[in-house]
């Protein structure tokens, strides 16, 4: 039966003509319990989503939801390693990644646990001899810069992370991220760096990834140009995959390669050794500590009933505006400087996942998938698009991250953080009335004409919902937490949409298209082959190209 045919997904769209009739402001202004009534508070971490279009009676619906979707089920499926990616066949165990050691697991034939641990260890030892200075590059210095050449997952978690833990680094090497394949990203890159002194990652699942090799490639030749000696690269080089071969095959010494398994998604691998400049950067132990908060939120995932499941719970409200109000986009805006990446981590984290419309069956399904996912820190995003949150026609839900402590207390700033983080989740809760302008107008001098003017511009409908998550201190732990929880959101929306949230297959047809129009982009022939459009683009870099050939040859001849 179509999801939106079932008895659950009915009761809640007729429960939402109830909801319609109040705004949250009513609801606040009657219900004294509300925070309490929704708000769940785990460890250091406090949700709060009593600011949303919902009542207790719609929060049993949602749970409702969940339950006859089998979330519960299929979330004993991804624990226990059964192949829940179903059109590639895999298991899903990013959650073994980050389990303490001591329990079996098979996958095909092997213990993973096991597995795991080898390739901690091998990744504690080596952090121990870059961090410690033991290693030597090739001239005899030590490592002082790390270059984590890698795109997608094996990019975006890592970059995230180093980004948002700054403060906890040990400080004694820098790191780097080159991801795009526009020359710009690494030339800028190399240009700060030391060859003697620096340490390239290549961080790729498949090996095969186009950027990431052209990439790695520029870096390579860029180290020999000054090092010369091929057997050097074992000095200053790692790489981080699940393709031996390729790696063997790209000349990066056996003894360098930090392993992973295909059971690791590509947006769930930064707790694998693609996490290895994260470990290098922070210190072991501090990885340790990432991985340890996403364990205790997979427990609580696993073990708290639905009604105080943080992911279940942020998973169901977005469900509730995605698919009974017609929300689009979803933002997350991040009060914490040090999380400006997190919102490009989470879109590749949401829309990767669950931007899909086949389910298990090949049925296209006939309700809306995963949302756009789109952020900026606060309160920076405040003086760039919250104009449209408050008072664009359509409805947008955000969720809004702060943590109570500050990194670097300074005078009022993290006080005024703070302000202007709950204040603008309750603007846009409660908005302002006709009445409301119509006084302060009135106050400020203002003739019944001009009010009038003015009076639609100055109302803000408010009921807009929000999220709030509130953490003590962003530290290595509670990081892990935060990313874990989103992680499983997005498993359980996926689960309810019936669509596979592992696969991305979507990403594919560009890849091919590009393969084919690079070796065109290089050809003297005029290119006749695509539509009118790809054609003129294509033959317009073309032309160009040329063009500056010739320019370069010409100047060659006058010298
Ligand atoms: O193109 C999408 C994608 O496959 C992502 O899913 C993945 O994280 C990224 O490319 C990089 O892939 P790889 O780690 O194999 O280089």
């Amino acid at each position: 039966m179509e999801l939106s045919r079932s008895a659950a997904w009915s009761a809640l769209v007729f429960h939402k003509q109830e909801v319609d009739k109040k705004t949250i402001r009513d609801m606040f202004a009657c219900e004294s319990d509300r925070f309490v009534r929704f708000s769940v508070k785990w460890k250091e971490m406090l949700l709060d989503y009593s600011k949303n279009r919902i009542t207790s009676r719609t929060m049993e619906l949602l749970l409702e939801l969940a339950h006859s979707a089998g979330v519960d089920e299929k979330r004993q499926q991804m624990f226990q390693g059964e192949p829940i990616n179903f059109t590639e066949k895999r298991s899903v165990l990013h959650t073994a990644l980050r389990r303490p050691s001591g329990y079996v697991l098979d996958v095909d034939g092997l213990n993973i646990a096991d597995e795991i641990a080898d390739v901690l260890l091998q990744m504690k030892n080596f952090c121990e001899e870059i961090i410690s200075g033991k290693w030597k590059g090739y001239t005899g210095k030590s490592i002082t810069d790390v270059v984590n050449i890698g795109i997608g997952g094996s990019d975006l978690g890592p970059y995230m992370v180093t980004e948002a833990l700054k403060p906890f680094a040990h400080g004694g090497l820098e790191v780097h991220f080159v991801s795009n394949i526009d020359g710009s990203h690494i030339r800028e890159t190399l240009k700060r760096l030391d060859p003697q002194t620096t340490l390239f990652i290549i961080a790729s699942k498949t090996f095969t990834t186009q950027e990431t090799l052209t990439n790695a490639l520029t870096a390579r030749e860029w180290f020999l140009a000054q090092a010369v000696e091929e057997e050097y690269i074992k000095k200053h080089f790692a790489a981080v995959s699940t393709n031996q071969e390729k790696v063997v095959e790209f000349g990066i010494d056996d003894a360098n390669m930090f392993r992973f398994w295909d059971w690791v998604g590509g947006r769930y691998s930064l707790w694998s050794s693609i996490g290895l400049s994260i470990a290098l950067y922070l210190g072991f132990n501090r990885f340790e500590e990432l991985l340890a908060g996403a364990h205790a939120m997979d427990e609580h995932f696993l073990n708290e009933p639905f009604s105080q499941n943080m992911p279940v719970i942020l998973a169901l409200l977005g469900i509730w505006y995605r698919n009974f109000f017609d929300a689009a986009s979803h933002a997350v805006i991040p009060y914490d400087q040090y999380l400006h990446r997190f919102p490009a981590y989470l879109q590749q984290l949401d829309m990767e996942s669950n931007g899909k419309r086949v389910d298990e069956n090949g049925h296209t399904v006939n309700h809306a998938t995963g949302p756009v996912i789109w952020g900026e820190p606060g309160t920076n995003a405040q003086h760039a698009f919250f104009q449209l949150l408050h008072q664009g026609p359509d409805l947008i839900p955000a969720d809004f991250i702060v943590p109570l402590k500050s990194q670097n207390p300074s005078g009022e700033h993290h006080d005024m953080l703070l302000a202007n983080c709950f204040a603008q989740t309750e603007a846009l809760m409660k908005g302002k009335t006709e009445q409301e302008v119509r006084a302060e107008l009135s106050d400020a001098g203002y003739d019944e004409a001009d009010m009038h003017k003015l009076l639609k511009h100055k109302v803000f409908s408010g009921n807009r919902p929000t999220n709030t998550i509130l953490v003590q201190e962003l530290n290595p732990f509670m990081l892990g937490s935060l990313i874990a929880m989103y992680e499983h959101k997005v498993f359980v929306q996926g689960v309810i949409w019936r669509i596979n949230s592992f696969d991305q297959w979507g990403v594919e047809l560009g890849k091919q298209l590009a393969r084919t129009i690079l070796p065109e982009i290089q050809s003297e022939e005029a290119i006749t082959a695509h539509d009118a459009s790809t054609n003129a683009l294509i033959n317009m870099a073309r032309t160009f190209r040329e063009e500056n050939i010739r320019k370069a040859s010409a100047q060659l001849s006058f010298f």
